[in-house]
């Protein structure tokens, strides 16, 4: 005699089975073939941390050349009233006639993002929204509760035409920055190889459970301008780092000290443009691939 419910349960295994092999296959594909064209359309990356001179900016604007190179457009979004995002590209910011103050001040905000010349950056399609001293007043007008979320509505209405929106941040903590981190999908924590800017990661860290709640774990580490003659200061790092570590949080691509970087900035000119071969600007080449395979 047949036993039926053998039979059943026979048939039960076999399909779960294969659904396994089926979902681990997919799986594999995903993880090893790049799917960058499933972003949802832009998707944010806020550049961060809670410390001056962690290369925020220059992630900001080496990685939207490297991905406007790649065929993505671009637009970056200054955050800091310390308005050295516009300033590394050569923009006056007592010229400007709208900057990013307005996303934040004006009741509904027109378009702001402007195309940057390509004789700075060596690109066709990267676009800024620049920041401005005039930040100041967005800062003291608008630090209430509940103001975190203009950004993102802004994003939204606004610059669903572009791929990709970089933002720039300041060091300190203010609505800007808490603005930034609301508006992001995915958070870069750009951190030099030394003690200080790493130990600022947790306090960074802190603010964006503060914004996004305690499940949100969308962000990577970037250490940034590695001096590899400082070997004690790599030791501690690599310490300090280890938790991120484990849990996978460090991206794999370091990008090196490079004094191409500090002469292009000085020429308000991107390292594309300064110097094809820089070794900084192949490192956020290879940052930008990195972060296309993820997302
Ligand atoms: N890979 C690099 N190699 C050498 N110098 C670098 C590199 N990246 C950035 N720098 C230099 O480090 C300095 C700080 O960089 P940056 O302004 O990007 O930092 P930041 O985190 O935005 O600072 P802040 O908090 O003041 O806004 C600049 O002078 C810049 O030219
Ligand atoms: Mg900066």
């Amino acid at each position: 005699m047949i036993n039926t419910s053998k039979k059943v349960d026979g048939i039960h295994t076999l399909v779960n089975v294969i659904t396994f092999f089926t979902l681990q296959k997919v799986k594999k594909a995903l993880t090893s073939s790049c799917y960058s064209n499933q972003l949802v359309m832009p998707y944010v990356f806020t550049v961060g941390n809670d410390t001056g001179g962690a290369t925020k900016t220059t992630c900001v604007i080496e990685l939207g050349v490297a991905l406007a190179l790649k065929g993505k457009k671009v637009c970056l979004i200054g955050l800091d009233e310390n308005s050295e995002l516009s300033e590394y590209l050569g923009i006056d910011v007592d010229q400007l006639d709208t900057s990013s103050s307005m996303i934040f001040l004006e009741e509904n905000p027109k378009d702001l993002a402007r195309r940057l010349p390509k004789e700075k950056t060596g690109v066709e399609q990267l676009w800024i929204i620049p920041s401005a001293p005039d930040l100041i007043e967005v800062i003291r007008r608008k630090s209430r509760e509940h103001q975190e979320k203009l950004l993102r509505n802004y994003i939204d209405n606004h610059l669903n035409e572009f791929d990709i929106v970089l933002i720039d941040t300041p060091a300190g903590l203010n609505m800007l920055k808490l603005n930034g981190v609301y508006a992001a999908d995915f958070i870069i924590i750009p951190t030099r190889y030394d003690g200080k800017t790493t130990r600022a990661i947790t306090r960074f860290t802190s603010h964006i459970e503060a914004v996004k709640g305690t499940e949100f774990n969308n962000y990577g580490i970037l250490i940034s301008a590695v001096d590899l003659r400082k070997k004690r200061n790599i030791e501690k790092t690599k310490t300090l780092l280890e938790e991120y570590s484990d849990k996978n949080l460090v991206f794999t691509t370091k990008i090196p000290t490079d004094a191409d970087i500090e002469a292009a900035q000085s020429e308000h000119k991107t390292s594309h443009v300064f110097n094809i071969h820089s070794k900084a600007g192949k490192a956020y080449s290879q940052l930008a691939e990195e972060i296309l395979c993820y997302f």
